[in-house]
């Protein structure tokens, strides 16, 4: 079991996972610090509200940067779900059961800390890293921080930001699949501020 958590989560840093309860399922960071796993939650989120109840439920690994647009854009269907102790979940790469408590809080923020176990593999191999890949996962990590910056500077600059990043992705995304995402979510952002 330990052996799994090194491979899964090599270093201290944040991965991008998908959490699943009963309710919810949606992209969520994981801190994995000195050997120790947080969440730290928006106030005023759907998940938060759902994390502070329920306390529960399964965190999907993947590779696969369109399996994270699909949880967070409800894109998938009954073939992409699985499920584990009862939990409707997306079919990533591995799984874990998960139970957070309570940490600590800043303005924004509140800080889950997480216990994990149960490893299940749910597909194999991984894909090596990808660059379109990897860019899709922080235009859509700046396309949810609108929501949380309600100032106007801040928004255009996120939209600014996503453009730039998008740049590379456009040029190595050879099939398109993942650009033509990468569009749709801008133009979603940018509707979003216009109101
Ligand atoms: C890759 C990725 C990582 C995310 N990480 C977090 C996070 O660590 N904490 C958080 O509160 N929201 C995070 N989000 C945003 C949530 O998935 C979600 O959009 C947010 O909870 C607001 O939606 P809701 O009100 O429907 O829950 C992330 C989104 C993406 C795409």
């Amino acid at each position: 079991m330990q052996e799994i958590e090194k491979i899964v989560f090599p270093y201290e840093g944040v991965y991008e996972v998908i959490i699943c309860t009963k309710s919810i399922i949606t992209p969520i960071g994981i801190r994995f610090i000195k050997g120790k796993y947080f969440i730290h939650v928006y106030k005023n989120t759907k998940i938060h509200e759902v994390l502070i109840k329920e306390k529960e439920g399964v965190i999907v690994v993947t590779d696969k940067a369109l399996q994270i647009y699909s949880a967070l854009f409800r894109k998938f269907t009954r073939d992409d779900e699985i499920e584990i102790k009862g939990i409707n979940c997306l079919k990533g790469n591995l799984a874990f059961e998960f139970k957070s408590s309570y940490e600590s809080e800043d303005e924004q923020r509140t800080h889950l800390s997480v216990t994990i176990s149960n490893p299940q593999v749910l597909s194999y191999p991984c894909m090596a890293i990808n660059r379109a890949n990897n860019l899709l996962i922080e235009i859509l990590i700046h396309y949810t921080r609108i929501n949380v910056f309600k100032d106007e500077k801040k928004q255009a600059e996120l939209i600014s930001l996503m453009k730039s990043l998008s740049e590379i992705a456009f040029r190595t995304d050879f099939k398109g699949e993942i650009s033509e995402i990468i569009k749709k979510v801008i133009m979603m952002a940018e509707e979003k501020i216009k109101g």
